[in-house]
């Protein structure tokens, strides 16, 4: 059945999400598809900047550790995040880099399984994932390895000489979804741990860690949970391995007593083990906001309208732009994808280039990725429609072939 514009303003108006929108400051007539890379900025951050900076740090100054709560800010966030995952009360905090705690966490676990040298990981996963853990690896020196295996392999490389399965469950690249139960419950017969990388994740779909038995996570919170560029990453550590996988990057805020300040380290036995030091707190600040939208939200409302988009999204590339050199590589099954659409094009740079220019913006990943990625709370039904109907014309007109939409930028 051929849809049209009108269908698009229909499923508008009757989309419960869309009023939150409303609360996020997205310039007119821009059409955001990269909210999987940069989340949009909520309208209200501004007022909670102004907050932070003129009243908590230029007036309490640092009365505001405790007066404002900025100390147990990382676990306060890290409680609402827990209810977005599948995670319980005093399970996830907030810390520092993604990358930095993917260090923590493989070395944590690691440590658990000291006669087993193996870490399964995504070879085309994202790559600080994979950086970190090699030099963690030649760190130790102690002749562990990492079996990488793709979307397909990783069943099988799950042996019994594993000690860690890290993943990242959503694919940044294709959007493909890793059914994290079933990965979880192979490591687990095999006696190895695993950590889930939810960067993609998080605000993006539900995610049932406790429900999954993961035993570590983390994930950034500067995509779909909305926290601000740079925003710091949250690690969920379950119950089970509290006071017991200890993190090497053993700083005052992990310590038993941090205002003992005591010659020498001693574990606090809680998720405040996994924190290292003193964090950016405007940032932290602004995080909050981001995530306090996601508490009035319901995950599994945001999953459908998902869905929806991207099912929408690829039926009307399949239908309006037939015959270019587009190849859809996210999944078409609900159950293997994540809230992106992939698109496999020669010319990908420039075409996103020219979309760009002509306000829908995307992003693209070397070395033919368009990522397309949707965020139900600010993209509307009729955003898809108008951003397929610019990328034809595009197309038509050959408009990407121009030199300025040819030139690399550093970020991509
Ligand atoms: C799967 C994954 N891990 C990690 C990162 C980024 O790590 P960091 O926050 O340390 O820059 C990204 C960023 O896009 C990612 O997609």
């Amino acid at each position: 059945m051929t849809l049209t514009r009108d269908d698009f303003i229909a499923l508008d108006k009757r989309d419960p999400l869309a009023p939150f929108a409303e609360e996020f400051d997205i310039p007119e007539g821009l059409i955001y598809f990269d909210g999987n890379s940069l989340g949009a900025m909520p309208k209200a951050a501004m007022a909670r900047a102004k907050d932070v900076i003129e009243q908590e740090w230029g007036t309490d100054l640092i009365k505001s550790w405790n007066k404002a709560g900025w100390f147990t800010l990382v676990e306060k966030l890290g409680n609402k995040v827990a209810k977005l995952i599948g995670a319980d009360e005093g399970e996830v905090i907030y810390a520092d880099a993604t990358g930095l705690n993917v260090y923590k966490l493989v070395s944590a676990a690691l440590e658990q399984r000291p006669d087993r040298k193996i870490i399964v990981m995504e070879g085309s996963n994202f790559p600080t994932d994979n950086y970190m853990v090699q030099g963690l690896i030649r760190q130790l020196g102690r002749g562990h390895e990492i079996r990488f295996a793709e979307d397909g392999e990783i069943m099988d490389a799950i042996r019994d000489d594993v000690a860690v399965v890290c993943l990242t469950h959503v694919h940044y690249k294709t959007g493909h979804l890793h059914d994290m139960t079933a990965i979880t419950r192979k490591a687990h017969n095999v006696g190895a741990l695993t950590i889930w990388d939810l960067c993609h994740s998080a605000g993006a779909l539900p995610v049932d860690l406790n429900g999954s038995n993961v035993d570590f996570a983390l994930g950034c919170t500067y995509k779909y949970l909305n926290g601000g560029p740079g925003s710091q990453s949250f690690m969920f550590v379950a119950k089970r391995h509290q006071g017991i996988a200890v993190q090497p990057l053993t700083g005052w805020w992990g310590h038993d007593k941090p205002f003992g300040f005591e010659r020498d380290y001693r574990p606090r036995k809680d998720i405040w083990q996994f924190s290292t030091g003193t964090q950016p707190i405007v940032s932290l600040a602004l995080s909050e906001v981001g995530l306090d939208i996601f508490m009035r939200a319901n995950m599994d409302e945001i999953r459908k309208k998902s869905l929806k988009l991207c099912d929408l999204f690829i039926e009307l590339i399949d239908e309006r732009l037939k015959g270019y050199d587009f190849k859809i590589v996210t999944p078409r099954e609900h159950s293997r994808r994540g809230s992106q659409v992939s698109i496999a094009s020669k010319n990908g740079f420039a075409i996103m280039q020219a979309l760009i220019a002509d306000n829908v913006i995307g992003d693209f990943r070397a070395p033919d990725i368009m990522r397309f990625g949707f965020t139900p709370l600010y993209v509307s039904y009729v955003n898809v429609w108008d951003a397929v109907e610019k990328l034809k014309i595009i197309m038509e007109e050959g408009r990407w072939d121009r030199p300025e939409f040819k030139q690399v930028g550093a970020v991509t």
